[in-house]
């Protein structure tokens, strides 16, 4: 598939006080004349703050990195994760259109999100809040068909139930990622059948459902409150862009879902927060 620059683009792109400190943080991880190995996670914390990866903020990491323009562009443009095109505001949908989740029902995903988004992919829903595209095998195919929205997957989907997700999106909620058929996660459907011994003492959802309702970042861009900046080699263990309480704990817990078969439950502390502490 040819990557290209979204042919509208802002004049101009600075990285905001706090991801500044954080992206000199990681330049200093790398020895003299290996900056460049920076580019990966700067690349990423820019298309955080924008929501996607523009022409001007390419040029700017590369221009930290010391870089020539090229070798910047051909990173962003080999990476799938680097979106070179605006995305929802509130989440860009990746349907995994790969054999197994393309035989469970993949295209009917597609469908709705032609309907409900836009007939195209990579193109702004009229209210602008979601965009999506299809991706290639995401690694959950146990679950399949399933999405990546956000940070998470929304696995055993079907047409009704992705229409479901992308309506409690757009109220604002945030839906439990996972399994959305019941299963708590990659097992069979009527439960376990063999290693029973590893029903009892389970959390209310699987490890990665449970981290995603615990940290409550699903659709929450990051944006340096998550962890302090750790640079002990810099002569200071941690700065001032991080502040007492991560936002993400904060803005995200009141979202979480309860279904009927999950009741509602506090979120626990946030790994930001512990690591803070800490
Ligand atoms: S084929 Fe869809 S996750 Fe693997």
């Amino acid at each position: 598939m040819l990557r290209r620059l979204h042919p509208v683009q802002p004049d101009s792109f600075a990285f905001t006080a706090a991801n500044l400190e954080w992206a000199k943080g990681q330049i200093s991880k790398y020895p003299e004349g290996r900056q460049a190995s920076a580019i990966i996670p700067l690349l990423w914390r820019a298309q955080e703050q924008e929501g996607w990866l523009t022409r001007k903020a390419i040029e700017t990491v590369a221009d930290m990195l010391g870089m020539a323009y090229i070798r910047a562009l051909e990173v962003a443009t080999f990476y799938f994760m680097f979106q070179l095109q605006p995305v929802g505001s509130i989440a860009h949908v990746q349907i995994c259109g790969t054999t197994t989740c393309m035989i469970c029902g993949a295209e009917d995903l597609i469908k709705v999100c032609k309907e409900l988004i836009a007939p195209a992919p990579h193109t702004l829903s009229k209210d602008g809040k979601f965009s999506w595209e299809e991706v290639e095998c995401m690694g959950a195919c146990a679950n399949a068909p399933m999405a990546q929205i956000g940070k998470d997957y929304y696995e055993d989907l079907t047409p009704e139930k992705l229409r479901d997700l992308i309506a409690r999106f757009s109220k604002g909620e945030v839906p439990v990622p996972g399994p959305q058929n019941g299963r708590y996660a990659a097992e069979p459907l009527s439960g376990l059948t063999t290693l029973k011994d590893f029903e009892s003492g389970k959390k209310q959802y699987n490890a990665s459902a449970q981290l995603a309702v615990d940290i409550g970042d699903t659709v929450k861009r990051i944006d340096g409150t998550e962890v302090p900046i750790l640079t002990p080699w810099l002569g200071k263990a941690a700065t001032s862009a991080a502040p007492k309480k991560p936002a993400a704990k904060k803005t995200a817990a009141p979202k979480v879902e309860t279904t009927a078969d999950a009741p509602a439950k506090a979120p626990r502390a946030s790994r930001a927060k512990k690591t803070e502490e800490e």
